[in-house]
Parts: structure tokens; C-alpha cells; sequence
């Protein structure tokens, strides 16, 4: 489903240039749940940031689908995101001006659902935030809007999920929860799960464990038995 040829991140300094991803080479298939593990500033993020094609990578080429991502214009990369892609990252992104309830079903009112309020309201109950849909994003606590988010990315059941430490900002209990939901959508839909996160008990749920360091990826493992 995915696949990655010699991708290449450089960002130009003053004088020189950063290197954050070297030609990284990597498929995922359709299905597979995929942690990317490493150190703060090992290139996981960004990564993250080219799968979902909210950065242009500076070399190679990734594929979703057969699709190259760099042929794809402005909008029709918004549609592949909005109709098949569920991204979770550390900034939230919720609409200032919308409920956490509208923020959740703005996707899905897009694609038209009728009932878009109503899924909405019973994603936001699975993240324990049923008593907070009518709050603006100002006036949740930033686990609370990290949550609200999730349930946003979740709530049109994507076929790839993106997700850049989707439980770091969590407590114990409601980051298990968010994890039962990402690995519930993995299994009951299918859905491809690809995800960087510091939480080894995530990492070993997942098919396989990519390690990254210096924005290469050093090490591949694969779980012998996943959730
Ligand atoms: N816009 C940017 N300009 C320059 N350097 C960047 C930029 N974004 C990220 N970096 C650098 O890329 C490296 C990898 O960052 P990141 O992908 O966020 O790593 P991780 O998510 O593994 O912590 C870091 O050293 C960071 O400073
Ligand atoms: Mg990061």
C-alpha cells in the first residue's frame, strides 16, 4: 500500500544543509500496523510529516496505492487525505471557532453523511469526552483536544492511519483507551496503521518495529505475535 524509494529530506540552513531523512527504502503493505521508534530528532516526525504529504520530500519517491504523491496537485492530495487518510499529530489543529462535537463532524459533513452529528457524538463518548462535545478547543485541556483530534481522524474510519505519538500527551488510562481505538480500527477495518511512538507497550502491539536514527532507518523487527 505504501512504499517509499530513496526518500530524502534536506533543509537548507544559513550556510549548509540539514540532513533529516537519508534514502530511506521501505514498503508497508495494506493492513500491516507499522512503529517507528528512535530518538528525539531521529527523523520520525518527518517521516510522518511526507506520508501524509503535508511536507514535499527533497528526493525519491512514496507511493500510496500506486499513486505518486508528487504528482498529485493541491487538491487532489486534500481529497486523498480527506477520503482515505487519518492523520494524528502533536498540534492539534482543531478549528478555533467550532465545538469539539462540530470539529469531529466537520469530515464527515463534508462527505456529505447525514448523520455526520451523531457518529460524531459517539466517537467523542469512546474517548471519554461525551460530557465535553459542546467545549471549544480553548476550553479543553490540551489531553482533551489531543483526543478530539483523534476522534476527528478516526471518525470516517480511514484506511491509513497516521499518527505521530498519538498517546505522549496522555495518562495512563485514556492512552490505553486511544490505543484500543487505533488498534480496534487497524483490526475491525483493516485499516494500515503507521505509527511513531515512545510507548513500548504501542510498539509491541504493532506487526513490525522500524528503529530510526540520524534520519535512517537502522532496524526492522518483526513482532512474532501482535495484538
Ligand atoms: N523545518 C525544519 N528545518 C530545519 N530542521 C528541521 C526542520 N524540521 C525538523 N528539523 C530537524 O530534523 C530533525 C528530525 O526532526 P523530527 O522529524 O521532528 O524528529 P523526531 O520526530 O524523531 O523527534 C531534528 O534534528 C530537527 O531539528
Ligand atoms: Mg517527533
Amino acid at each position: 500500500m505504501i512504499e517509499l524509494q530513496a526518500l530524502s529530506m534536506r533543509y537548507p540552513l544559513e550556510r549548509d544543509t540539514v540532513t533529516v531523512l537519508q534514502a530511506i527504502d521501505l514498503s508497508i503493505d495494506r493492513g500491516e500496523s507499522v512503529a517507528v521508534v528512535g530518538p528525539s530528532g531521529s527523523g520520525k516526525t518527518t517521516l510522518l510529516l511526507l506520508l501524509a504529504g503535508l511536507e514535499q520530500a527533497s528526493d525519491g519517491v512514496i507511493l500510496i496505492d500506486g499513486v505518486r504523491l508528487s504528482d498529485l496537485d493541491v487538491d487532489a492530495m486534500a481529497d486523498l487525505r480527506r477520503d482515505r487518510l487519518g492523520i494524528i499529530f502533536q498540534s492539534f489543529h482543531l478549528i478555533p471557532s467550532l465545538s469539539a462535537l462540530g470539529n469531529v463532524a466537520l469530515p464527515l459533513e463534508i462527505a456529505g453523511k447525514s448523520d455526520a452529528r451523531q457518529q460524531a457524538r459517539e466517537m467523542l463518548e469512546k474517548v471519554d469526552l461525551g460530557h465535553r462535545v459542546q467545549h471549544y478547543p480553548t476550553q479543553l485541556s490540551g489531553g482533551e483536544q489531543q483526543r478530539v483530534a483523534i476522534a476527528r481522524a478516526l471518525v470516517h474510519s480511514p484506511a491509513l492511519l497516521i499518527a505521530d505519538e498519538p498517546t505522549g500527551n496522555l495518562d495512563q488510562h485514556t492512552g490505553d483507551k486511544v490505543g484500543d481505538l487505533l488498534f480496534n480500527l487497524h483490526t475491525d477495518v483493516g485499516a494500515t496503521l503507521i505509527m511513531a511512538t515512545h510507548d513500548q507497550e504501542m510498539a509491541r502491539r504493532c506487526d513490525r518495529i522500524l528503529q530510526m536514527e540520524n534520519g535512517s532507518l537502522v532496524e526492522q523487527r518483526h513482532n512474532a505475535v501482535s495484538a
